[in-house]
């Protein structure tokens, strides 16, 4: 997709606050820190639209970024964050969790996954949950620039078994510091939208 325009048209956290249902949504979800927002920035063809830290849980918002008046991009907060205090992680919980039941025009979830860690239970949890709910399944292995070409191997039949992905293509590995496979992606996700 070439990007003719790109803004951060929304930032929310109920629903009334959300855009009107009107476009095909993609949403990433993760663990925190896993490169969400800087995926983001990757599809965007960005530096700094969305906020990316190395600390992790810098999202705590659902940014909605609206691209070409096609289709929209949503950055989640991510999950999993064991420092933040349990009314914190409750909360988080609650604002995903309200977005994904009430969200009508959401194409894909896409579940982001560190390519070097094997994926956690809340990862194995998102997953199924995506699959039941009858999405593709499609992964996107971040961080793939750490990785040597065996390691790569490896790290890949580990995600798939762990989350029991159905076939190898809904895995890609990427990495925002390289850009591979962003145009992959893209191709993926103008395929979804048109379906
Ligand atoms: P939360 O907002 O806390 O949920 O995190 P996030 O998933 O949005 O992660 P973010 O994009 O902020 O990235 C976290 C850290 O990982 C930052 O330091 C990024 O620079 C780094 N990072 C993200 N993607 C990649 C990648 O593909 N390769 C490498 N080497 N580093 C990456
Ligand atoms: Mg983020």
């Amino acid at each position: 997709m070439k990007i003719r325009q790109c803004e951060l048209e929304k930032v929310a956290v109920k629903k009334e606050q959300y855009p009107p249902a009107d476009l095909p949504e993609f949403a990433f979800c993760g663990r925190s820190n896993v490169g969400k927002s800087s995926f983001t920035n990757a599809m965007l063809g960005r530096k700094n639209l969305a906020r990316t830290s190395g600390k992790p849980g810098k999202t705590r918002t659902i940014n909605f970024y609206r691209i070409n008046d096609a289709l929209r991009l949503v950055d989640l907060p991510g999950y999993g964050y064991a420092v933040a205090s349990k009314k914190e992680q409750d909360a988080w919980a609650k604002t995903i969790n309200e977005y994904l039941e009430s969200r009508d025009n959401l194409a894909e979830l896409i579940l982001l996954v560190d390519m070097r860690h094997e994926p956690t239970a809340k990862d194995k949890e998102m997953y199924a949950w995506i699959l039941e709910n009858g999405f593709a399944g499609l992964v996107v292995a971040t961080k793939a620039d750490k990785l040597s070409k065996n390691q790569r191997h490896k790290a890949f039949a580990t995600i798939k078994k762990a989350l029991n992905v159905p076939y190898d293509d809904l895995i890609v590995p990427y990495s925002a510091v390289t850009k591979e496979n962003v145009d992959v992606l893209w191709e993926i996700l103008d395929d979804m939208a048109a379906y």
